[in-house]
């Protein structure tokens, strides 16, 4: 990639969740652009002086200064090997140009709207939840995410307080979350995966809510086959991707 395609920005915090979840917060340089739910592609120069580029979704919000962004780790992956290495004060290649269409902007209207992550999948949509816009075009936002163990459920604390910063408070009540965990039973989060959950009718229940062409609008992002399944539910209910020629209900993002 030519330099002028990317800038380089320095690591203001690493924090190590698991042995394969971390998270890093870099400086932002004033002219990156993004709207909330898009992705950075994201450098890091190896040992033998390449550099790996991989796509990393945004964890942070348009209007904050720096960037923030949640990262498994691969044993062996190219890119994450190299990543998880990196400290504070260390440098990374951010490109420019910010791309992706998992924004608000696919749908056009809808009463509810579902965000459903698995793992690292939950970055864009902790993007969307810190700004304003879902709040003030939703009634209701369920945000479902999928891990494999209850360690695995990162930004609790985000999650959790989201409603009491001061520019949300007029939407306190709107966000429903609801945790999965898939490899054990979790305390406060439904056991199970989000296919089969939405299937036997459980992860309504929970919500309260019903999944429907009218009203829901859905948003999925992660595990590749998690989407390809998850999109055949939902389409036995006439709810299908939203395109720009026919507007629908659902918009994805694959990170694999
Ligand atoms: C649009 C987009 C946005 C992305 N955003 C993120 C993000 O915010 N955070 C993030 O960690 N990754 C994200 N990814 C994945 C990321 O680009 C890399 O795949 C990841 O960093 C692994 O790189 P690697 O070279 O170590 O392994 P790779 O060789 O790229 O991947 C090897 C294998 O690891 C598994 N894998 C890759 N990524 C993940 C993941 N995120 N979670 C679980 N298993 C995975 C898959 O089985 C894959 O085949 C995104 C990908 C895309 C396309
Ligand atoms: N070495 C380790 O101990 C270890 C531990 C964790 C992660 N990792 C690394 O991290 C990667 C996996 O990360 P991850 O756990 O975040 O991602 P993941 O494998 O995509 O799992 C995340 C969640 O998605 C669910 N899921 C997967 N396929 C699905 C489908 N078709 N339909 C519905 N739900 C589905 C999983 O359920 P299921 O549990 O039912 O699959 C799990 O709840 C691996 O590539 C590995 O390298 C390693």
């Amino acid at each position: 990639m030519s330099d002028e395609k990317f800038t380089r920005q320095r690591l203001l915090a690493v924090h190590t969740l698991t042995p394969n979840l971390f998270t890093l917060r870099t400086t932002r340089d004033p002219g990156f652009r993004f709207q909330a739910g898009q992705f950075a592609r994201l450098g890091v120069t190896k040992a033998d002086g390449s550099v790996a580029w991989r796509a990393y979704s945004m964890v942070s919000s348009p209007y904050d200064e720096f960037l923030e962004f949640f990262s498994v780790v691969v044993p062996g992956g190219e890119f994450t090997s190299e990543l998880s290495r990196l400290q504070v004060g260390d440098e990374l290649l951010i490109e420019r140009q910010a791309f992706g269409y998992l924004t608000l902007d696919r749908f056009a209207d809808g009463r509810d709207l579902w965000l459903l992550a698995t793992g690292t999948g939950l970055a864009p949509f902790l993007s969307i939840l810190q700004g304003f816009e879902a709040w003030e075009r939703f009634e209701r936002i369920f945000l479902v995410y999928s891990a494999r163990h209850g360690k695995d459920l990162a930004y609790g604390d985000l999650i959790a307080g989201l409603e009491s910063r001061d520019y949300l408070a007029e939407h306190a009540g709107k966000l429903t979350f609801i945790p999965l965990t898939s490899r054990e039973a979790w305390p406060g989060a439904l056991q199970g995966r989000i296919t089969d959950l939405i299937a036997s009718g459980e992860l309504e229940r929970a919500a309260g809510a019903e999944l429907s062409p009218e009203h829901s609008r859905v948003m999925i992002c992660g595990n590749p086959e998690m989407i390809d399944d998850t999109r055949k539910v939902l389409k036995a209910r006439d709810m299908n991707l939203s395109l720009s020629r026919r507007p629908g209900a659902v918009a994805v993002e694959t990170y694999w």
